[in-house]
């Protein structure tokens, strides 16, 4: 696989649909992992707004989360000098290699993506046909970067796997065209659970209101959802997701913000009584969140200056894209333009 001259440095790209409101398990598990990435990786991270119009959402309430995103990630300590940010849309590549590799995927195929199955059934009067092609314009996203490497969350590997498959078949098929990416699992992620139900993972699009913590929130309501976590009867503080998920999610959520090994948390608050324990949750959470709202408030006040980063971004991602394209013309036999 050629990738071009001066480009040593493997790609990682991910992307995020500019719905829901972003959550601390989104920062802990994932955005935090990313920060060290680009002296590795030529990284990439988008906002992926095709792909939220698959499910209806008010047009003034996307735009505000694609603002709010992009200004949360730079808050968050993404630094647009060091990675590439920008909006799908803006790259008209993707809606064309998506039809593309839309003749490279079988129907049968996407008719067994779960997170398809899950969204028909959610969303009984709009399954429209975006939502079953979503996964090719995702296998697009990342072929079109020569990504090797792509941050998900476990509910995405399925659609990664497709990815890979299409890639391969493709190669087969015509030669050498795409790289094949494999996911990337960070060395450390917290995996941060709900705190009204810490059997699963906290959601920024599902969630009753008290089950997440959104990095927006204010203190005082941090701390309110934090005291009315779910616990146990049985008063110790251990990690035993098992038979203690509230209390273990609550030890990891400490962990990930002050960087303590839970041995360190048990010894320290066992015997203390939940509400001091949830308390000290709730000031680590609350000292993470504070500088980087206060950077927030600045950097989305000045609307032309984010869209100054995502247009820098997108023309560092057209060349990128523009070279995949031209090879996968070429592979298909199209009259060069
Ligand atoms: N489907 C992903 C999600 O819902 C978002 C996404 C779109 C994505 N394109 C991507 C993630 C490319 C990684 C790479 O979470």
């Amino acid at each position: 696989m050629t990738s071009g001259t001066n480009r040593q440095r493997p790609v990682v790209l991910s992307g995020v649909q500019p719905s829901g409101r972003l959550t601390i398990g989104n920062y802990l598990g994932a955005l935090k992992n990313w920060l060290p990435l680009h002296t590795e990786y030529d990284c990439h991270y988008m906002l992926v707004d095709l792909h939220s119009i698959s499910v209806r959402q008010a047009p003034a309430d996307r735009l505000e989360r694609c603002y709010e995103f992009i200004a949360l990630y730079i808050a968050c300590g993404l630094d647009p000098d060091r990675n590439v940010l920008f909006v799908q849309s803006h790259v008209p590549a993707h809606s064309e290699l998506a039809w593309i590799l839309n003749c490279y995927t079988q129907y049968g195929e996407l008719q067994r993506m779960t997170q398809f199955k899950d969204k028909s059934a959610r969303h009984v009067d709009n399954v429209n046909a975006g939502l079953f092609c979503y996964p090719v314009l995702m296998a697009a996203d990342i072929l079109l970067y020569g990504a090797h490497r792509v941050p998900v969350g476990d509910d995405q590997r399925q659609h990664l796997e497709l990815t890979r498959t299409v890639a391969q078949r493709f190669n087969r098929e015509h030669g050498e065209t795409f790289v094949v990416p494999e996911t990337m699992t960070p060395p450390v992620g917290a995996r941060i659970m709900g705190l009204q139900n810490p059997e699963a993972k906290m959601s920024k699009s599902e969630d009753a209101e008290t089950n997440a913590i959104y990095l927006l929130d204010e203190p005082k309501r941090v701390e309110r959802k934090i005291k009315r976590a779910v616990t146990d009867m049985d008063g110790g503080i251990r990690f035993d997701p098992d038979t203690k998920p509230g209390v273990s999610n609550l030890m990891s959520i400490l962990s990930a913000c002050t960087g303590d090994s839970f041995e360190t948390i048990a010894r320290d608050y066992d015997g203390k009584g939940y509400g001091t324990f949830k308390q000290a949750v709730a000031d680590a959470v609350i000292a993470v969140l504070e500088p980087i709202q206060q950077h927030y408030t600045e950097i989305r006040a000045d609307e032309e200056g984010l869209r100054g980063v995502l247009r820098a971004g997108a023309a560092r991602a057209s060349e990128r894209a523009g070279g995949t394209m031209e090879r996968v013309h070429h592979a298909l036999g199209f009259i060069p333009a």
